[in-house]
């Protein structure tokens, strides 16, 4: 009890501390409940536990808002008490996806930069009651966040209630970590004053008044953090292919020698791209990204990394333990904006960022599905990838050739479902090899992804259609064949394999 004490300064607010089963029984059928989270960082965890419990014993369903993906005392707790009516902008958690996949909850995939804007704009109704995550809450009511930002600083501006799960797990030395910017909204907007990724432009807490708090509930379950994997050799060598290009691209004068602001995306190949440039002779890098990894602990323990700047903090456990261990050191390379700073079109298009980013598939011309299988089932989202892909100064996109031991080819002729058009794709990266479309026409693409990121099997029949595509249509344009283009995803639905037999 001290200890929550202790952070909530204002003493007249520590008498709205209540438990989470006193919170939980503010919610009711319907509500719009926007709550802080990006990653499994900086999500309310139980306050969503109380009353996922209330759920079970007396069903209802709440329209979810967060930053993007969370941990699993929220999503995954509430999917499972099928709580969640309405869910946006981002989400992985098995179970609300399987309720996305049948059915049972509607999910509006959003760019992630627009996310704030969009839940601002009116037409999804109004925020009922923002619930976030605090390291503290000062003398005047404002909200000192925890490991991610994400959309919590919009959320607390647009609500006319705020419920603070102050979580005495997060260390108090988070303070000063945060950069807090909302943009006005349009006819009013100005330009966002960040030129370089280590500008601090707004405020280290997020504005709020002691009036708007109901209730302030203590909380001490950790972040959910997910372990690494270790890096596989296809990682590895989609790495080293990004180093040698990156390389030749300072040689040819196109970038400085300490790159441009780097960002990159989440799970493997993104882990192996950033272990590589550990190891490479790179220094002074930048990075202008979205969530902060273990990689960039590894980055400023290299001595290598000047600044990395996100919306969320999300290492592994490791990670987490090794960061809590020596906060003072990592704070001062480290940085969380309000992902609709963190992702603005404006400011990655400023910086000239370098975006890295994986994809579920790519077509023989460079569009990119990241989203959804087969075209129809979600996966996770676009998340953050559009707001890079298509205002980087270099957008490189990775997948393993193939998926499903050989089953499903990541190149195929025509993307099932498509979030990043051919015209936002610059680099495709395979552990083929890889693919540069700049300056290349569609046919040329064809052929330099087909022969250079395609896996050898695959190779012949993704040569046989373009060459009879080409054909049947007199070279057009864009060659294609349109009863076959979907093909290879009909066969693996009927036959359970893209190959042909
Ligand atoms: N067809 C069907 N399944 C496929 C597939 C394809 N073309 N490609 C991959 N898969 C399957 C894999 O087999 C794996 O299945 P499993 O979980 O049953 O083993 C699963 O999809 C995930 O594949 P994996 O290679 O482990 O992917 P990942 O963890 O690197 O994630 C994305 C890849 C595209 C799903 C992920 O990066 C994503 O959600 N991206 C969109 C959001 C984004 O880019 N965020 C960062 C922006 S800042």
């Amino acid at each position: 009890m001290i200890d929550i004490l202790d952070r909530v300064r204002n003493k007249e607010l520590q008498s709205k501390i209540v438990t989470a089963e006193e919170a939980a029984a503010f919610f009711k059928e319907g509500m719009n409940v926007a709550t802080s989270g990006f990653t499994a960082s900086a999500y309310p965890k139980a306050i969503p536990l109380a009353l996922a419990e209330r759920m079970k014993k007396e069903p209802f369903t709440i329209n979810l808002w967060t930053g993007a993906s969370t941990g699993p005392e929220l999503d995954e707790a509430l999917a499972k008490v099928h709580g969640i009516k309405k869910r946006l902008p981002y989400q992985t958690d098995k179970d609300l996806r399987n309720e996305i996949n049948d059915g049972s909850v509607d999910y509006l995939d959003l760019h992630l930069s627009e996310s704030a804007q969009l839940s601002r704009c009116g037409y999804l109704g109004k925020v009922d009651v923002a619930v976030v995550e605090a390291c503290a809450i000062t003398e005047e009511g404002n909200i000192i966040p925890t490991t991610s930002l994400g959309n919590a600083a919009s959320y607390v501006q647009s609500a006319d209630t705020v419920i603070v799960e102050v979580n005495t797990s997060q260390p108090l030395e988070l303070e000063g970590m945060h950069d807090v910017y909302i943009p006005m909204d349009p006819p009013n907007r100005l330009p966002i004053p960040i030129v370089k990724a280590t500008d601090r432009v707004g405020t280290p807490y997020i504005p709020c008044t002691p009036d708007k708090i109901k209730y302030i509930v203590p909380c001490d379950i950790p972040d959910h953090t997910r372990p690494l994997k270790a890096i596989d050799e296809d990682s590895r060598k989609m790495s080293q292919f990004t180093l040698d290009f990156l390389k030749k691209e300072v040689e040819a004068g196109r970038m400085p020698k300490n790159l441009l602001p780097l960002q990159s995306g989440v799970g493997n190949v993104a882990n192996a791209v950033m272990a590589g440039f550990v190891d490479s002779d790179l220094k002074d890098l930048t990075v202008y990204t979205e969530v902060i990894q273990d990689g960039m602990l590894d980055l400023i323990d290299a001595g290598k990394l000047l600044i990395a700047s996100g919306t969320a903090f999300s290492p592994s456990p490791e990670g987490m333990a090794r960061f809590y261990k020596d906060v003072a050191k990592y704070k001062k390379y480290l940085l969380l904006r309000p992902e609709e700073i963190s992702n603005s079109p404006e400011v990655v298009h400023r910086l000239g960022v370098i975006a890295m980013n994986t994809a579920i598939e790519v077509d023989i011309y460079g569009n990119v599905n990241s989203t959804h299988i087969t075209g129809t089932k979600m996966m996770n989202g676009i998340g953050g990838s559009g707001d890079f892909a298509r205002n980087a100064y270099l957008t490189i996109f990775y997948t393993p050739s193939i998926a499903k031991g050989g089953k499903i080819s990541a190149v195929v002729p025509m993307c099932s479902h498509i979030d990043h058009t051919e015209h936002d794709v610059d680099i495709i990266i395979t552990e083929q090899g890889i693919a540069d479309l700049r300056g290349k026409a569609p046919r040329e693409r064809a052929l330099e992804i087909i022969n250079n990121c395609a896996h050898p099997d695959y190779r012949p029949i993704l040569l046989d259609y373009f060459e009879r595509a080409t054909e049947a249509t007199h070279h057009a344009n864009t060659p294609h064949i349109l009863e076959e283009a979907l093909s290879f995803h009909e066969r693996f639905v009927a036959n359970g394999s893209m190959m042909k037999d």
